[in-house]
Formats: structure tokens, C-alpha cells, sequence
């Protein structure tokens, strides 16, 4: 039986917090390691987690700050850690093949991309600089085929980067902002999590898993279904889709929402919402306006795509009135368009299954090749079309959307993106900012299972 709805109350995973502080640097460390913990009530799970909690502990960056993050893996299986969104160099991207193997564990393995930042003790140092502009990103596990089962299992958390622009805004903050990691997962009757590709040893999934991995709990923050008490208030939620491969419609039964980010920040202005659309990777920054409502109310947070249980999220139970000196100003943040004009160059990028593969314009991924070079500091044009629902991520560069399907961007493509849904044979044009480092990066589907059956391509910044 699933465990029952809106009990569990809302989990807010840790902070991370520095082990050592120089003049412009935070050090941290985190452990991947195998857990048991209690994500149902009464049954326990074991799981693969940072510092071996689900979701992981969350960073907190600072603009102007350098994060230096080692992570150590005590698993039995190699891993790579990719911060999603993040203006990363690329030796610290978390390639597919950038792998921290166990500890232990030798030789390298074959197509290994870099040994930058790597230690020969399981353990890798990533290096953020930490130059761009507040956001909600997060990281998760991208291991070369494997990411789709590793996430699953719980290598996943949050990453909340803020900024002086941030800081002066009247927004709600402390426990008024609540990030939210959204996921779906299935358990076994012994509270295992299952993952129905069980051969850990082969990658990708089976034939009837084409569409990718979805299970029938819906997780926030690990919980199933929780309930969070909230005053009657405006209250920040950060909603991330940190799903394998479920898209989410989300919505609240009571009080309003207004979109005040996306991906890769805050918008120039904001942007009142009935509801807002999330595939895999993506982020959305809202303010949940409960002004007004009775103590008692249910206030139920639904996804208009989910059938049964998954056509819940969670919910809020309206405590009471409280003050409030929260309140969403009109202007955000400086956000420049990117003209059309500023396009160097257009290119094409079709996602396909072909020849029993996920591909990207005919290829299957090869961590060896490389689809394009582009120049550091310019925009480009990039326009992707597609046979089904392709949540398409690309790293290190974050754009923006000029057309859907033909016509202008949906709403909740507004602002700075790393991630755009793609839905079946409809062409996405993006203009995509490579201002930050230079070096060999990729764009994927961000459908973990397609992800897994070789959906990436590489793409170098020169
Ligand atoms: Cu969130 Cu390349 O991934
Ligand atoms: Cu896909």
C-alpha cells in the first residue's frame, strides 16, 4: 500500500557548512555513502546519499565567494557529481567520465576525460567560483550511463546560490522560504526503493521503460506527500524537479502564485502564474501568497499531469494570521533580453530514437567526440527539435528562449534557463550565452533514462 497523504511533515534538509574558511574561499566536504533511513513512516530505505542523507545536505553560495567542494565516495560504484545550472569550469563540471572511483579502486577506466582535481583516495575536489547570480540549482550524480538508477537511489540535493541584488528585495526569507525538491520514486513492501532496470551492470533501461523511470510516491524533500504548517502569509517556495523523468503541472488549491525566478535566477519582473509547467531539471522560484486565509485551511499543492496519488504534491495547513513585512516589488532584478541579432551562428540539435537509441542529430553519445565548437563570450542560436517530451539541459550556459513551436516562449520560459522543455515535434529556438569558461561541456536530455541511453553530446567553448 502507498503510505498515506499530507502526514509526514515537511523535511528541510541541512545546511552544509564549511569546514575551512580562507580569505575568498569556503571549503567543504561531503561523504557518499550507503544509509538506512526512514523516508515512509515505520519502514526503512536504504539509500545511496551525500553525507548519507536524501535529499543531501544544501549548499549555500555566495556571489564573489569560491566554493571549493571535495567529495569523498564510500560506495561501492564510481560517481560523478555535476553542479546542475552551476558556471562551472569544466574540470569541475562532473563530465560522465570524470569519475571518483571508490576508494581503492584501479585502474582508470577507458575514455577517462580528465584527471584535474582527482585523488587516487575516492575523493575528487570540485572548484565553483561562484560568479553568477543568485539561483536554485542543484546537484546530482552523472556517472557515464548510470546517473538514470544512481539519482534514483538518492545522490541528489539542493544548491542555493545568493547575491547583494537578492538581499534587497523585500522577499520572504528564513522559514519562509522553502526550497522544495520534487521527485517521484517507487518502494518495494520492505521500503526498498525500486529501480525496475535491477541489472546495475548494464546501462540504460528495458524497452517498456523507453519513456523513462516514473514512480507512483511523490517525494518533496524525501518526504512523501508531506504537510507544512505555514502562517497566512507570502512564503518563497523554491520548486525544483529533481524527477527522473515525470513532468509536473504544478498548482496551489488556495492563496496565488507568482513566478518571481527560473533556472538560473530572478526575473526582471514578476510574473503572476495559475500554475507552472516542470520537467526534469527544471527550477521555478515562486511566491505562495496565503494572505487571508482561515486558520485550518488545506491548501493543497497538485500536479495537473499526475493521475491517482501522483496528482498530489503536498500540502499546506494555514495556521493563522502573522505579520508580514514580505512583499514582491515590481522590479526584480537588471535581466538584458538577448536580441536575435546577437547570434553568431545558428545550429540544430534533433533529439531522436533511432537504431534503438536516444540520440542527439543521429549520435549516440561518445564521451570522445565533440558535436560543435563555439567561441567563449558569444550568443548562439540554437534551435531543438524533437520526437517526444525532451527536457534539454545544456551546461555551463544558460539562454534564453526566443520561440515555441513557432510561436513566442511559453510563460514559464521567461528569464535565464539551463534547462527547456521540449515537447513532441516541436522546435525550442534558444539563445544561448557562452560568457564563463572555456573547455569541453555537454547538453543532454535531462529525461535521466534517455540520459542514461545516450542522449548527450558534447560541445567544446574555445
Ligand atoms: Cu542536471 Cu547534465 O545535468
Ligand atoms: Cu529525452
Amino acid at each position: 500500500p502507498l503510505p498515506q497523504r499530507f502526514r509526514v511533515p515537511l523535511p528541510i534538509p541541512p545546511v552544509a557548512r564549511p569546514v575551512k574558511v580562507t580569505a575568498g574561499t569556503d571549503h567543504y566536504v561531503v561523504t557518499q555513502r550507503a544509509a538506512t533511513v526512514e523516508l515512509i513512516p515505520g519502514t526503512k530505505t536504504r539509500i545511496w546519499g551525500y553525507d548519507g542523507i536524501f535529499p543531501g545536505p544544501t549548499f549555500r553560495g555566495r556571489r564573489g565567494r569560491r566554493m571549493v567542494v571535495t567529495v569523498r565516495n564510500e560506495l561501492p560504484v564510481p560517481t560523478s557529481t555535476h553542479l546542475h545550472g552551476g558556471v562551472t569550469p569544466a574540470e569541475s563540471d562532473g563530465f560522465p567520465t570524470d569519475l571518483i572511483l571508490p576508494a581503492g579502486y584501479s585502474p582508470a577506466p577507458p575514455g577517462h576525460h580528465s584527471a584535474a582535481g582527482r585523488h587516487h583516495d575516492g575523493t575528487r575536489d570540485y572548484h565553483y567560483p561562484m560568479t553568477q547570480r543568485a539561483a536554485t540549482l542543484w546537484y546530482h550524480d552523472h556517472r557515464m550511463d548510470f546517473t538514470g538508477p544512481q539519482v534514483w537511489r538518492g545522490l541528489a540535493g539542493l544548491f542555493l546560490v545568493t547575491d547583494e541584488v537578492e538581499d534587497a528585495l523585500p522577499l520572504p526569507r528564513d522559514d519562509r522560504d522553502l526550497p522544495l525538491l520534487i521527485c517521484d520514486r517507487s518502494f518495494g513492501a520492505d521500503g526498498s526503493l525500486t529501480y525496475p532496470q535491477r541489472d546495475m551492470t548494464r546501462p540504460g533501461a528495458d524497452g517498456m521503460f523507453h519513456a523513462g523511470i516514473f514512480g507512483d510516491v511523490i517525494l518533496v524533500n524525501g518526504a512523501p506527500w508531506p504537510r507544512a504548517e505555514v502562517a497566512a502569509v507570502r512564503h518563497r517556495l523554491r520548486l525544483v524537479n529533481g524527477s527522473n523523468a515525470r513532468r509536473y503541472r504544478l498548482s496551489l488549491s488556495a492563496g496565488t502564485i507568482t513566478q518571481i525566478g527560473s533556472d538560473a535566477g530572478l526575473l526582471a519582473t514578476a510574473l503572476p502564474r495559475e500554475d507552472v509547467l516542470l520537467a526534469p531539471g527544471e527550477r521555478c522560484d515562486v511566491i505562495a501568497d496565503f494572505t487571508g486565509l482561515p486558520a485550518g485551511t488545506e491548501v493543497t499543492m497538485g500536479n495537473a499531469l499526475g493521475e491517482g496519488p501522483a496528482a498530489d504534491v503536498m500540502r499546506f495547513v494555514i495556521t493563522g494570521p502573522a505579520a508580514d513585512d514580505s512583499r514582491i516589488p515590481e522590479r526584480l532584478s537588471a535581466l538584458p533580453v538577448l536580441e536575435k541579432t546577437r547570434a553568431v551562428t545558428e545550429r540544430q540539435f534533433d533529439f531522436r530514437f533511432g537504431g534503438g537509441r536516444w540520440t542527439i542529430n543521429d549520435q549516440p553519445y561518445d564521451p570522445a567526440a565533440t558535436l560543435c565548437s563555439v567561441r567563449e563570450g558569444t550568443v548562439e542560436l540554437w534551435r531543438f527539435t524533437s520526437d517526444f517530451h525532451h527536457p534539454v539541459h545544456v551546461h555551463m550556459a544558460h539562454f534564453q528562449v526566443l520561440s515555441r513551436g513557432g510561436a513566442g516562449p511559453d510563460p514559464g520560459d521567461a528569464g535565464w534557463k539551463d534547462t527547456v522543455d521540449v515537447r513532441p515535434y516541436e522546435t525550442v529556438q534558444v539563445l544561448v550565452d557562452f560568457t564563463g569558461h572555456r573547455g569541453r561541456y555537454m547538453l543532454h536530455c535531462h529525461n535521466l533514462e534517455h540520459e542514461d541511453m545516450a542522449m548527450m553530446a558534447n560541445f567544446d567553448i574555445v
